[in-house]
């Protein structure tokens, strides 16, 4: 029996993903400021091998071998961001660039091209300039920040814009305002919680956080439609992190709390950029704590993304009743009502592996804001990798078939539920800095010997390179 063709659009692009902190080391060359992940990580305690970004994968300096490894694979497409304080060290509208920050990515960009290789910019991946967290609280203060980061991502649209054609302005803004100013267990590192921080209050701080990142966000894309895509022809959006929420059983009460919690988890950011307004059960929880927009501020925010980023990782069970506020007051757990687990577990305490969530989050997305998705981060830390002999961790099937399973998941969505999605960039393309874990924590298709700089191909690695993307056999 023929199978049927596979709607794959033909430009789909694929390709692994990465980010300069996690990944480049090299942190006081070449006229490179300070970011507030090289201060945090610095402090001892913060992470939990103790260790910093300031050597990670060294790809500042392996550049040119990291990209002939990706020729190797055969990617279509490289994810990876730019640090804003290797372009503007001070980071400020009035602060200078530096030349050699702008070569580097230059030469960079150009590197991929020849090789054929669409590059896919990320401009903000929580790597702050910390000149512009120590003269104005940074991502607290809205008026200033929303200045500075459009000014930087002019200075990357007029020096890269000729060439780059996929651009992301901000990384999971979640991340960056709940775990830097809520929980404080990242960059900054501001909480209300006295053991983990000095300074913080948790219960305001990141909702003013993700309120300045939107409106940063929009300015971004107002300027680059208004200034800079009628020449260059690219496409920029903003890319959210977001697990599936699925209800615990289906007594009503869980049926709404999994609502609930994707209202805390994505339409924090989702339905003000592609809808127009916040969730109103964010209000309700919130209350005044969550700052509103002006209408003009609104009509900047209102549709300013030209497609939906996701990244997305795992699924977690739903449940009433939780006390937590940075989750929408929804419990979290992996474990089904009988007792048995959603899937298998990672090296992280917060994933499982699950792929009809998958399934369901891209079509939970597609139905809800109707825009076409590009799927930005995927991936999967094996369990106890860090303590395992070199040729043991490249055996890595649990991350085999976590991509067979999601990559299956990806494919039926697009065939049989006609959900238009764009890329699968899976992380990471190699081991690297996880953030407040450390280096214990491997995300890599491609093992990183820290001790020698030395990378190793996983069998996953191997294993995406060979999924026949255009293949309907495959599916
Ligand atoms: C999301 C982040 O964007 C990335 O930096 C991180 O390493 C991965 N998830 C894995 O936690």
């Amino acid at each position: 029996m023929a199978a049927p063709a596979s709607k794959l659009p033909k430009d789909f692009l694929w390709g692994f993903a990465t980010a300069a902190f996690q990944i480049e080391g090299s942190t006081s060359v070449d006229g490179r400021g300070p970011s507030i992940w090289d201060s945090y990580s610095r402090i001892p305690g913060k992470t939990l091998d103790g260790r910093s970004g300031d050597v990670a994968t060294d790809s500042y300096r392996l550049w040119k071998e990291d990209q002939a490894l990706l020729a190797e694979y055969g990617v279509k497409a490289y994810r990876f961001s730019l640090s804003w304080s290797r372009i503007i060290p001070l980071g400020g509208r009035n602060d200078p660039v530096n030349p050699q920050g702008i070569k580097f990515y230059s030469d960079f960009i150009d590197g991929l091209l020849e090789k054929g290789i669409t590059p896919f910019v990320t401009l903000y991946h929580w790597d702050l300039p910390q000149a512009l967290h120590d003269r104005y609280g940074g991502w607290l203060n809205k008026d200033e920040v929303v200045k500075d980061y459009t000014r930087y991502a002019k200075v990357c649209f007029e020096a890269f814009g000729d060439r780059v054609k996929h651009w992301l302005t901000i990384n999971e803004p979640w991340c960056v305002s709940i775990l830097g100013y809520g929980r404080g267990v990242f960059a900054p590192g501001r909480s209300s919680d006295r053991s983990r921080s000095l300074e913080g209050d948790s219960s305001t701080e990141p909702w003013i956080v993700g309120h300045s990142i939107i409106l940063a966000h929009a300015h971004v894309v107002k300027a680059y439609r208004e200034e800079f895509k009628s020449k260059q022809r690219g496409q920029i959006g903003i890319t959210l992190n977001g697990d599936w929420e699925m209800p615990y059983d289906d007594s009503p009460e869980n049926v709404a709390a999994a609502q609930h919690a994707l209202d805390f988890a994505i339409g924090w950011y989702a339905d003000p950029i592609y809808l127009g307004h916040y969730p109103p059960y964010m209000r309700t929880v919130l209350g005044n704590r969550m700052p509103d927009f002006t209408p003009a501020e609104w009509k900047v925010i209102k549709g300013s993304s030209d497609f939906y980023g996701m990244n997305t990782y795992t699924t977690n069970l739903a449940r009433a009743g939780g006390d937590d506020e940075f989750q929408g007051l929804v419990d979290y757990t992996f474990t089904r009502p009988d007792g048995s687990q959603l899937g298998v577990q990672a090296e992280c305490a917060w994933l499982q592996d699950y792929p009809d969530g998958f399934r369901s989050l891209l079509n939970y997305l597609w139905k809800r804001y109707k825009t076409p998705i590009f799927v930005t981060e995927n991936g999967f830390a094996v369990k106890g990798e860090n303590e395992m002999p070199i040729s043991k961790v490249i055996k890595d099937t649990d991350r085999v078939n976590y991509f067979r399973g999601t990559t299956a998941a990806l494919l039926k969505a697009i065939n049989e539920d006609g959900v238009d999605v764009r890329s699968y960039f899976p992380w990471s393309f190699l081991d690297n800095f996880e953030w407040a874990d450390g280096y214990g924590t491997r995300f890599g298709v491609t093992y990183v010997d820290y001790a020698t700089q030395k990378r190793y191909p996983k069998e996953s690695g191997k294993f995406l390179v060979n999924v026949s993307w255009y293949s309907p056999l495959y599916w």
